[in-house]
């Protein structure tokens, strides 16, 4: 996730650009970069927060349309020359700030390399910016233009697969900014005199609350004095103009009430990112260049080692089943504080995975430098790119999910499994332990999650209802089988965390062996009871819940008509691939803890006592 801006104005593009980006800074700091169109067009870039880039642009600089970007690294590390816009021609004809991914972008560099344009950075934006200049120029040294732009940023969007949020200037091309849209947000500022561009609102509020939303496919011309809008075969639309009422805050959150709700709904959109690029249903193959490893060497492999802490250590956790189950490949997960201190014993054949949101956990980074001091090829999954873990590793996988602000992990824990569900399947594949045809069929449901999850999202008020009736509950027991047990593990620490009330998560079959004693008339029991082989086990775990008076609440899928019989209170996901169904379920989880903090008047994106990211032994 990264923020842009533009401006097409009357004042100066460069004061107005600077301050929108500062309000985006939420969406990604690891550097920023400004372009202003004047007689020409000039670009300054810097790593870090916008107040760097401030400070190396000269006060002269003078342009009314300009286009700025804050970036949270996808592609290419955090650096001045991977910073955006991205440019092409010499001198400089094109402009570009983009957010989103370019998921056939080497295809299309090495198609541009061999017409003659040159690269400088590692990003995928920057084959926008060289596909323009051939479209609207024609040839890498090109300096009369032979298109417009609008005609030349069509025939470029043609080309493009993935995500886009674009802005673009083009030197020939007085007083205009380009804008186009496909799966990342964009929004139009409609002020006197000047208009606007951004990935939210909060860019341009202290300016004008009068916007147009731009829909997938759509582009736009702004000028000074006028926005057009067109559609995807190039007609004008004429587009509603809506007044914003949310104050800074909301807007920041765009309009919901806290960053971990915001965070919650979207894993629709990070599951997607995370899979962009990375699967085939058409060849049912997986994708995962980064991991430096043929089939023959994962075939020679032995055993895979997973190491994390906290929410990490639960994706770890479904991780070893997915590795043992799918792949058939020995798969042991650790608590990283613990790994340290228990002298593992290190087998040849060894492959290590170590899951960190942050990449910056101190305890995961001790546990990766005691691994690989084994000599062990060791694998990082993380969100954030350039972060130390990255630099350690001999690989890394990234969540692609965007920054998260709320503490309580949400939407990277849903990519964190949605890699390991690809990791889990190549190995599968490596190992002829899955065919091509199953892979297909997997890679076909696992596209439908995202779907999926927004159903479990418009059901969120049935959630919520039953959050408050059990906001004021003693203790809560979340139980699950198989799969479901580091997903129950998972539901019990987001409601710690942020509700503080006491919760504990147990694989169900053991609750018998103990913790049946701790169950009291009314003690709400969540039990995850979605269809699969231990279905029929689950439910005489409800029974004996019941047997105490407990209070049970079923995650159960849609179409089930028997769990009615067995539980007090029912919550649905739909019906799916087994394996899948963790990734629908833990939704349900997190919307619970959220709505219960809610009612408790909890501080939920900033809980006491905790931090984002744990740097610290
Ligand atoms: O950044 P990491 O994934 O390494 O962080 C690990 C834990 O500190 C983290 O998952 C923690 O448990 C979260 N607050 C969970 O919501």
């Amino acid at each position: 996730m990264c923020g842009i801006v533009g401006y097409a104005g009357e004042n100066s593009a460069l004061s107005v650009i600077l301050e929108s980006l500062k309000t985006l800074e939420y969406r990604g700091y690891d550097s920023a970069g400004i372009s202003v169109l004047g007689s020409g067009i000039e670009t300054y870039k810097s790593v870090g927060r916008i107040a760097n880039l401030e400070a190396i642009i000269p006060n002269e600089i003078s342009g009314n349309i300009g286009i700025g970007h804050t970036r949270w690294a996808s592609h290419g590390r955090p650096n001045t020359v991977n910073s955006h816009p991205h440019n092409s021609g010499s001198p400089c004809k094109i402009s570009v700030v983009h957010n989103g991914i370019i998921e056939n972008y080497m295809a299309l560099k090495d198609q541009l390399i061999a017409e003659g344009y040159e690269f400088k950075s590692e990003t995928d934006t920057e084959v926008i910016a060289h596909l323009l200049h051939k479209h609207i120029y024609e040839r890498p040294d090109g300096n009369v233009a032979k298109c417009d732009l609008l005609t030349g940023l069509r025939k470029t969007l043609k080309e493009l697969e993935g995500s886009y949020a674009l802005g673009v200037l083009c030197a020939d091309e007085q007083g205009k900014l380009a804008l186009a849209r496909k799966n990342s947000p964009l929004v139009i500022g409609l002020g006197k005199g000047e208009n606007f561009a951004a990935s939210d609102v909060t860019a341009f509020l202290n300016y004008t609350r009068d916007v147009i939303f731009v829909n997938n496919f759509e582009t736009a011309i702004l000028t000074p004095t006028s926005v057009e809008i067109f559609d995807g075969e190039g007609k004008v639309r004429e587009k509603k103009i809506e007044r914003i009422e949310w104050d800074f805050e909301a807007a920041e959150k765009a309009g919901y009430e806290h960053f971990m709700l915001k965070e919650i709904h979207e894993q629709v959109s990070a599951i997607h990112n995370t899979l962009a690029g990375k699967v085939s249903e058409l060849e049912g193959t997986i994708s995962l260049d980064e991991l430096n490893m043929s089939d023959e060497e994962i075939r020679k492999l032995s055993r895979v080692q997973i190491l994390a802490c906290g929410t990490s250590w639960h994706a770890g956790m479904l991780g070893k089943y997915l590795f043992e189950q799918l792949a058939g490949i020995h798969c042991d997960i650790d608590i990283c504080s613990e790994y340290r201190y228990r002298s593992p014993v290190m087998n040849n054949g060894t492959f290590a995975i170590a899951i960190t949101q942050s990449g910056e956990t101190a305890d995961t980074l001790a546990a990766v430098r005691e691994i690989m001091s084994y000599n062990c090829p060791t694998l990082a999954i993380t969100n954030v790119v350039g972060s130390t873990i990255t630099r350690e590793a001999n690989s890394v996988l990234y969540t692609r999910a965007g920054p998260e602000i709320g503490v309580a992990a949400t939407k990277t824990f849903s990519s964190q499994l949605t890699l390991l569900y690809l990791l889990a399947v190549k190995f599968a594949l490596a190992r002829g332990k899955l065919s091509p045809n199953h892979v297909k069929e997997f890679i076909m449901d696992l596209r439908k999650v995202p779907g999926q999850i927004q159903q479990i999202l418009d059901q969120k008020e049935t959630v919520k209802e039953y959050a408050e009736i059990f906001a004021q509950a003693k203790s809560y027991f979340f139980l699950g089988r198989n799969l479901n047990f580091p997903i129950a593990l998972e539901g019990a620490l987001k409601l710690k965390e942020i509700s503080y009330l006491h919760a504990e998560g147990f694989a169900a079959g053991e609750l018998k062996h103990g913790p049946i004693a701790l169950l009291e008339k009314d003690t709400p029991v969540v039990i995850i009871a979605t269809k699969g082989q231990t279905y029929e086990r689950v439910l005489s775990n409800i029974k004996e819940v019941k047997a105490r008076d407990a209070t049970v609440i079923a995650i159960a899928n849609s179409d089930d008509t028997e769990i009615g019989k067995y539980a007090d209170f029912i919550l649905t996901i739909p019906e799916s691939n087994e394996l899948l169904s963790p990734l629908l379920s833990v939704v349900v989880l997190q919307l619970l803890a959220y709505y219960t903090a809610l009612a408790r008047g909890c501080s939920i994106d900033k809980p006491r006592n905790l931090a984002k990211s744990v740097t610290v032994e």
